[in-house]
């Protein structure tokens, strides 16, 4: 389907690899998105970052995360404002959708929303965007970094050994229905992503916390926890002992945890619909909705 002239591809899908990071990070400067560069390398390990180029131009680019065999998640689609409206949001959106029978989710813009309604998305959650600012006399200091306590122990996960990452990855697995494993393999490649961990009885983890310095800031990931009172407890417990800037992304239907946010002074500063296109397949629990991998760590 590549237009060629003379045999030669004027405008191609191509899979792009991480030489490519700067002109993907061009592509989101262009339309005013601020996405960490830590964060679009991981995109790069743990995604398929696809690029539309026309000539030689990187025009547009999506990526497909493929958490397990039927959920894929898309994040990052972008055509450059000079090549919009030709078609290349639709053929970029089609490669996430070939894989047949499966979950596709997203979060949607303003401006992706009419192309996703056009393909058969539907709005089955809205996604807050939660925010804090520092504490008044924090000392700038945004985290709790090698804070242990009784409670609560703090693990760079790229210093997390083999048992332990797959103790989370099936605890994960357990609690939000979804397979996380290659986000939290990506991860380990990460130097600022940090996971604190609570017990609940004998040893047993009772919920995880996964956090992303970015800057001054601090990017809470998934929230887990055996039940959503465990979730929110752990929440509540650490929450506490963050000083910097916080971002949080929550799905809204996550009442317990989202009103212990607003508690601790989290303000929403917007809401996104949160869409999927299911095909066959039987909906999701709340918590297997929200396997997105840019709502849960980005
Ligand atoms: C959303 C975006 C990727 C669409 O890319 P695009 O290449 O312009 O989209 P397409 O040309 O393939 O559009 C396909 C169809 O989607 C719909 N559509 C796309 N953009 C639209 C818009 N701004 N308003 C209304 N409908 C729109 C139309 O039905 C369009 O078909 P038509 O042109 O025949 O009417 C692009 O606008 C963009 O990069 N926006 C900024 C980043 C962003 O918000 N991305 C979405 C992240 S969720």
């Amino acid at each position: 389907m590549d237009n060629q002239v003379d045999g030669v591809n004027v405008s191609r899908v191509e899979e792009l690899n991480a030489g490519h990071v700067n002109d993907v990070m061009r592509l989101i400067d262009r339309v005013g998105w601020s996405v960490p560069m830590e964060r679009l390398r991981l995109h790069f390990r743990v995604g398929q970052v696809l690029g539309y180029f026309n000539d030689n131009t990187l025009a547009g680019t999506v990526t497909i995360f493929p958490w397990q065999k039927d959920i894929v998640g898309v994040g990052n689609l972008i055509v450059h404002p000079a090549y919009q409206r030709r078609g290349i949001g639709q053929r970029l959106l089609e490669h996430a959708m070939s894989a047949g029978d499966v979950r596709v989710q997203l979060i949607a813009t303003d401006e992706g929303y009419p192309l996703y309604r056009k393909n058969g998305f539907q709005v089955t959650g809205e996604i807050v965007r939660l925010s804090r600012n520092a504490s008044p006399g924090a000392d700038g200091h945004p985290a709790i970094v090698d804070k242990n306590t009784r409670v609560y122990r703090v693990t760079r996960v790229s210093d997390m050994d083999e048992a332990d990452l797959q103790c989370l990855i099936d605890f994960d697995r357990r609690v939000s229905q979804v397979d996380r494993a290659t986000l939290y393999r990506g991860l380990c490649h990460s130097l600022d992503t940090y996971i604190i961990t609570a017990t609940a009885n004998f040893d047993e983890l009772g919920g995880a916390i996964v956090y992303a310095l970015e800057g001054d800031r601090i990017r809470i990931g998934p929230v887990l926890g055996q039940t959503p009172a465990h979730a929110r407890r752990l929440f509540e417990t650490c929450i506490g002992d963050f000083h910097g800037p916080v971002n949080l992304d929550m799905l809204a239907d996550s009442k317990e945890l989202l009103s212990a946010a607003e508690r601790a002074g989290f303000t929403a500063s917007r809401t996104s619909p949160f869409m999927e296109r299911v095909g066959s397949l039987p909906p999701l629990s709340n918590t297997g909705r929200f396997a997105l991998f840019d709502a849960a760590m980005g």
